[in-house]
């Protein structure tokens, strides 16, 4: 969820039970698709598909909050790709707390996105797999099912008659979702194998705003799983950090009255600690950059273009967003593919 000073959000959601503390975490899906849709209204990268997932925001998203989340979808899928392109598509996609994320499908076809983003075609993994609370599954499903722009890709690939499909999960041949809570790991597992996960393919496994939302013992376990299962890993996660300072406690405090608990915060101190949090669980190397410098990074033409897309009024506010958000990546194995020479 991107905060800004400018807009501190002071609505509140009541309950205190443990479940509705996950509605609290469930909640902040809406916040960041509905901010993609945005972003994606008024141009700031193409994707048809984020509006079949999600209503437009009445209300204006702040030029600071677009330029992040432009930034943040630039930054990840870079990354996406270079790891494809490594691997030759010869491998998998775990997508873990993906919410309303459509890279499946503007992997699959948008080759508008590839031209803004890539000058190049589509890349498409041997599987894509994507996993949330069995709540969010459902409704992603429901969208999926009922319009054809989402179903056609799916169904395009999968050659045989029959799919598997029921409420909380959907597995075809090159692509699945499933309904599982990451800090259930012996459930997680047993779902990805049904669905047939393959542990000896080269793996990307990413956590998009995720891992916050856990405790450090619970998403230490889950970087634990990860880096012991796959020989041969990239793990992507985009997250808070810096947020030892006044702007992290603002967004601390607004979550909270939200029933939104950052309980991962603790590892979000520094590019430091995130670092650490990936190499002290089986994670060989890793990397991590603040997305003020990832904006910094950015092809100038993109940027200009952005830039002209709606006035910011204060770079500061960009700033101070930017530099309570990174993005980390870590890889196990894979020398002889040079995923340790990834970087965005
Ligand atoms: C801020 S949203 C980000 C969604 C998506 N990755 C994106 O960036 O558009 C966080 C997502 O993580 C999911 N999530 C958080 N904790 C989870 C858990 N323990 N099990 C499954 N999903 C979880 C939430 O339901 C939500 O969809």
């Amino acid at each position: 969820m991107a905060t800004s000073l400018r807009r501190p959000s002071f609505s509140s959601r009541s309950s205190s039970s443990p479940d509705a503390d996950d509605e609290g975490v469930r909640g902040t899906c809406e916040d960041a698709s509905i901010c993609k849709r945005f972003a994606v209204s008024i141009g700031y990268w193409h994707d048809p598909y984020i509006q079949h997932f999600v209503r437009l925001s009445k209300e204006r998203k702040a030029p600071e909050i677009n330029r992040g989340y432009f930034a943040r979808v630039h930054g990840i899928r870079q990354l996406i790709k270079a790891f494809l392109q490594k691997t030759e598509c010869q491998c998998q996609i775990i997508n873990l707390g993906a919410g309303m994320d459509t890279a499946f499908w503007t992997l699959k076809v948008c080759t508008d996105f590839f031209r803004v983003f890539y000058q190049d075609e589509g890349l498409l993994p041997r599987k894509y797999f994507e996993v949330d609370f069995p709540v969010i599954v459902t409704r992603k499903l429901h969208s999926i099912k009922f319009k054809s722009l989402l179903s056609k890709p799916i169904l395009d690939l999968h050659s045989e008659e029959t799919l598997q499909i029921d409420g909380q999960m959907l597995d075809s041949k090159r692509y699945a979702i499933i309904g599982a809570d990451l800090r259930d790991l012996p459930e997680l597992e047993e779902k990805l194998k049904k669905c047939n996960m393959n542990t000896q393919l080269p793996t990307l496994l990413m956590t998009e705003c995720v891992l916050v939302y856990m405790t450090p013992e619970q998403s230490a376990n889950l970087l634990k799983w990860a880096a012991n299962n796959f020989e041969t890993a990239m793990f992507i996660n985009y997250e808070q950090v810096n947020m030892d300072d006044r702007f992290g406690q603002i967004m601390i405090e607004n979550l909270r009255r939200r029933q939104c608990d950052l309980a991962g915060v603790e590892t979000c101190k520094s590019l430091e600690s995130q670092k650490e949090r990936l190499l002290s669980n089986g994670w060989e190397t890793a990397s991590a950059v603040n997305m003020m410098e990832l904006y910094s990074r950015l092809p100038r033409a993109e940027v200009s273009r952005i830039e002209s897309l709606e006035f910011l009024d204060e770079m500061e506010l960009l700033e101070q967003l930017m530099q309570h958000y990174c993005l980390c990546w870590a890889t196990r194995g894979g020398s002889e593919l040079g995923l340790k020479e990834i970087t965005c």
